[in-house]
C-alpha cells in the first residue's frame, strides 16, 4: 500500500486519530522548530518506519535469533551494522537500542557493575540525565560524580576533570552533552581516562550527525565506547546505536539484548540503515556544514541585538542564550515563542540557580531548520524576530507580526516528506 493508501486507510478507519496527526502535520509545517534535539526526515525513512517489518519478531542477532523467518531481517539488521561501521568508521556496531538512554544504560550494564563509580557532566553544565541525574538510573544505580564548565569562558574545564578522575578513579567517565555548543576534545578525555585507568563512553548523540559529515572531530578513535541518537543531527528515525571495540562487541550486545530490551524494533532497525546511507552521501556533508553555519549566524545576530550567548558563540548546531539581561525566565520565553511560531525551549544555563522547569536559558538548534533549506537572509530574520518576541514578550500585535512572517517563511520551505 502506498503513504497516501494508508492515510486514507487510517483516516476512515480511525479519523480521529487521523485529524489529530494531522494537526501535527499542520503544527510543524506553520512553525519554525528550532529545538536542538529534533529533526525532519526524509521520505526513505519514513517509508522504512511504516512498512511491515513492524510485524516481525527478531529477538537475538543475525544467524542467532530466537525466532523463526528470520532470514530477511539477519540481512537487514547486517546491512545497517553494516553501515554504521562505514559511517563512523568503528570496529563494531549494535544498531539495537530502542533509544539514546537505553543505549548508555546498555553501556553501564556491560561495563561496569552496579554501585560503581561514574563521572559524567553535570546536568545544568549540559549533560544529559542518563550521564548521572539522581533521578535517572544512572544517578540511582551509580555513586554519581559530576564535572562541569568554567564559570568565565564556559568551556568545559578539562583540568577539573582530570584532577576528578584522578582523585575519584571512576569506573567509567562520560564524555558528551545536550547543550554544549562547543566542540568537545575527545583526545583529552582519551588522555584522562587512560591516566585515570577507566574506560571512555563518548555519548555523541546530539553531534552524531556533524561527526558524520566531518564537522566535528570523532570520538571513535579514542573512546572505548560511543553512543549515540539517529533522530538528532544524523536525520534519521527515533532510536541508538553503539559503537564499540571489537574487543567490548560480545558485552555489549548481550547488555542490549537480552540484557536490557527484548525483540529489536525492527522498522526502527530499517529506518537507521535508510539513514546511515543518506549520512553516506557526499550532500550529507554539505547539510552538516550548513547546520553548524546556521548555527554561527544566530549566534552572532543575537549577539549583535545585545544579548549574551553562553561561551560566546557555538561551534555546533546549538546556541544557548543568557536571558538574564531580559528579566525573562526560559520558561517565559518559550511560550512567548511558541505562540509566535518558533519553538525552541528553555534550558538551564552553567550556574543558573533556577530549576530546569523554569531555567535561565533558551537553547536554539539548527538541525531542522537547516533540513527545511531556510537561507542565510531567513536565519538572520529568525534570530532577529526571537529578539524581538524576547524583548516584548506579552506584545499581542507583536506576536501576530512575528507569527505571519514565520508563517510565510515555513511556506516557502515545506517539510521534506511530509506531504
Ligand atoms: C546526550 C544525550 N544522550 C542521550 C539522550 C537520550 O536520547 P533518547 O531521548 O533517545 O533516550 C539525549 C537526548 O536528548 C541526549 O541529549
Amino acid at each position: 500500500m502506498n503513504p497516501g493508501a494508508q492515510a486514507d486507510s487510517l483516516r476512515s478507519f480511525d479519523p480521529e486519530l487521523a485529524s489529530l496527526i494531522q494537526r501535527e502535520h499542520e503544527r510543524q509545517s506553520s512553525t519554525i522548530d528550532l529545538i536542538a534535539s529534533e529533526n525532519h526526515v526524509s521520505h526513505s525513512v519514513r517509508a522504512a518506519l511504516g512498512s511491515l517489518l513492524t510485524d516481525k519478531y527478531a529477538e537475538g542477532y543475525p544467524g542467532r535469533r530466537y525466532y523463526s523467518g528470520c532470514g530477511v531481517v539477519d540481512d537487514i539488521e547486517t546491512l545497517t551494522v553494516d553501515r554504521a561501521k562505514a559511517v563512523f568508521g568503528s570496529e563494531h556496531a549494535n544498531v539495537q537500542p530502542h533509544s539514546g538512554s537505553q543505549a548508555n544504560f546498555a553501556v553501564y550494564q556491560a561495563l561496569i557493575p552496579p554501585g560503581s563509580t561514574i563521572l559524567g557532566m553535570d546536568l545544568s553544565h549540559g549533560g544529559h540525565l542518563t550521564h548521572g541525574a539522581e533521578v535517572s538510573f544512572s544517578g540511582k544505580f551509580f555513586r554519581s560524580m559530576t564535572y562541569g564548565v568554567d564559570r568565565k569562558t564556559h568551556r568545559i574545564d578539562y583540568d577539573h576533570v582530570r584532577a576528578l578522575a584522578l582523585h575519584h578513579r571512576p569506573s567509567l567517565i562520560i564524555a558528551g552533552a545536550s547543550s554544549y555548543p562547543r566542540i568537545i576534545d575527545f583526545s583529552i578525555f582519551g588522555d584522562i581516562a587512560r591516566e585515570a585507568g577507566a574506560p571512555l563512553m563518548v555519548d555523541v548523540a546530539h553531534i552524531a550527525g556533524l561527526i558524520a559529515g566531518g564537522v566535528h572531530p570523532s570520538p571513535v578513535p579514542v573512546a572505548d565506547v560511543v553512543t549515540g541518537t539517529t533522530q538528532k543531527t544524523l536525520r534519521g528515525p527515533r532510536g541508538g546505536f553503539i559503537l564499540s571495540k571489537a574487543s567490548h562487541s560480545s558485552k555489549i550486545d548481550s547488555a542490549v539484548f537480552p540484557g536490557s530490551q527484548g525483540g529489536p524494533l525492527m522498522h526502527v532497525i530499517a529506518a537507521k540503515a535508510v539513514c546511515f546511507r543518506e549520512a553516506l552521501l557526499p550532500s550529507f556533508s554539505e547539510y552538516a556544514r550548513s547546520i553548524v553555519e546556521n548555527s554561527r549566524i544566530i549566534a552572532q545576530q543575537v549577539m549583535d541585538e545585545g544579548l549574551r550567548v553562553i561561551s560566546g558563540g557555538t561551534d555546533n548546531h546549538l546556541v544557548l542564550v543568557d536571558l538574564a539581561s531580559l528579566n525573562i525566565t526560559g520558561k517565559e520565553a518559550e511560550l512567548a515563542l511558541e505562540r509566535a511560531g518558533i519553538v525552541a525551549n528553555r534550558n538551564k544555563i552553567p550556574y543558573d540557580t533556577r530549576s530546569a522547569m523554569v531555567a535561565g536559558g533558551l537553547r536554539v538548534g539548527t538541525a531542522a531548520i537547516t533540513t527545511r533549506n531556510f537561507g542565510v537572509d531567513e536565519v538572520v530574520t529568525i534570530a532577529q524576530l526571537i529578539c524581538q518576541v524576547l524583548r516584548d514578550p506579552s506584545s499581542e500585535s507583536l506576536r501576530a507580526r512575528v507569527q505571519s512572517r514565520v508563517r510565510e517563511m515555513c511556506e516557502r520551505h515545506p517539510i521534506p516528506g511530509a506531504d
